[in-house]
């Protein structure tokens, strides 16, 4: 057996610390019980180590209250709790092409279920938004502008705090999809005008997979959309009117969201901007390597600009699903090829018949593993 070079670090963050390992075995063995259900011992350590989850979340991202923020079970659930617990019939909503397919399919659903309107900025080829074009986009019923923070497909890094400036002037709310950037790029919520912020576990925070958060601001009101037993407030046939209760229904992911903190605390010694720089160096040794080669097309930022730790390209010669399946078997590398879950973002890259093999660095990836990487590639091409 080949040792793994793994690059998919964009789906899911590995291998991870082994303080997560080890808070996830000490959750199971003392502390595996339902938090908030219970007065005994083990319920009450339960429920501290997601009180802990939450405050190191809250310190990350600038957020005064943890309770603010809700555990969920990744970005995709808090994209749906955001979403459809805020828009109703009627709402506009300013997304744009970038957008993965866990904002676009709940943004396509409200608009044939309760009549939303949605309008979708056109980004140009490095994957930057057209902010003229946002600008003319409000109406007087924009309620919401959703953006991701960094493409999953391209890695370009959006003008979140332009963006937000423009969305609070227009008395709409900004809702930002994390899930490239939580645990690289520096956030916080009140210098960005964030008003909600989801974001995985799995990922750049380092956590296991199953968990994930969403910060919503105290300002905002969101209709629960799953409901059931929250261990509070037992009488009422509501849900509980505090937080973090009246979003968070049935038994919690108390082990993986116990790996989750130890993930975080890791990310807080090793800092974001640490963590960036590395991804960003790797990011442009392997550019460089693959810009050699005449039949690649590489997609997003170019060489030297800001990016996330993600090259996506796109061959001449091979299929996508050729090159990362002759990737995987022949060198034991481990990419993704294909549509990313975001075609319109593929669209915009003019992409949308090809896909694309995707190449994502992590905290783990070493030069080493850009090396073998390129004369992989060298060697598929020879
Ligand atoms: C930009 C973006 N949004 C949302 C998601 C969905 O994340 P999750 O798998 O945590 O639900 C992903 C996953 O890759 C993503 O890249």
């Amino acid at each position: 057996m080949k040792p793994i070079i793994y690059l998919d670090h964009a789906a899911t963050s590995w291998p991870k610390p082994p303080e997560v390992l080890a808070a996830m075995e000490q959750a199971l063995l003392h502390a595996s019980a339902n938090p908030g259900r219970g007065s005994h011992h083990m319920a009450v350590k339960a429920a501290r180590i997601l009180y802990g989850t939450r405050r190191v979340l809250a310190e990350l991202f600038g957020v005064k209250n943890p309770n603010d923020i809700v555990l969920t079970s990744n970005t995709t659930e808090a994209l749906n709790m955001a979403l459809k617990g805020y828009l109703s019939e009627g709402d506009h909503v300013i997304a744009t092409m970038i957008e993965h397919n866990s904002v676009r399919r709940p943004l396509e659903y409200l608009r044939r279920t309760r009549g939303i309107h949605v309008d979708y900025v056109q980004v140009d080829e490095e994957g930057q938004p057209d902010l003229q074009q946002i600008n003319k986009m409000f109406r007087s019923n924009t309620r919401m502008l959703v953006c991701s923070h960094s493409s999953n497909l391209l890695g370009s890094i959006l003008p979140l705090r332009e963006i937000g400036e423009m969305v609070r002037g227009k008395g709409a709310v900004m809702l930002v999809d994390a899930a490239q950037s939580a645990g690289t790029l520096d956030i916080n919520v009140e210098d960005l005008s964030i008003d909600m912020l989801a974001f995985p576990g799995h990922k750049g925070l380092l956590g296991p997979q199953g968990t994930g958060g969403l910060y919503i601001s105290p300002t905002i009101e969101l209709e629960p959309i799953l409901h059931g037993g929250t261990g509070s407030q037992s009488e009422a046939i509501e849900m509980p009117t505090v937080r973090p209760d009246r979003y968070e229904a049935g038994t919690p992911n108390t082990v993986g969201h116990a790996g989750l903190l130890a993930g975080i605390l890791k990310v807080q010694e090793w800092t974001p901007k640490m963590i960036y720089q590395h991804e960003w160096e790797l990011t442009q040794l392997l550019m460089e390597g693959l810009m050699q080669n005449d039949d690649l097309r590489l997609l997003g930022p170019g060489l030297g600009k800001p990016r996330t730790g993600i090259v996506s390209f796109v061959s001449g010669q091979y299929s996508s699903s050729e090159l990362a399946f002759r990737l995987d078997r022949e060198y034991g590398i481990a990419v993704r090829a294909g549509y990313h879950c975001t075609p319109l973002a593929h669209m915009a890259s003019d992409t949308e018949q090809t896909g694309a093999v995707r190449v994502s660095v992590g905290v783990t990836t070493t030069q080493e593993d850009i090396s073998v990487m390129l004369t992989a590639m060298k060697e598929i091409y020879s």
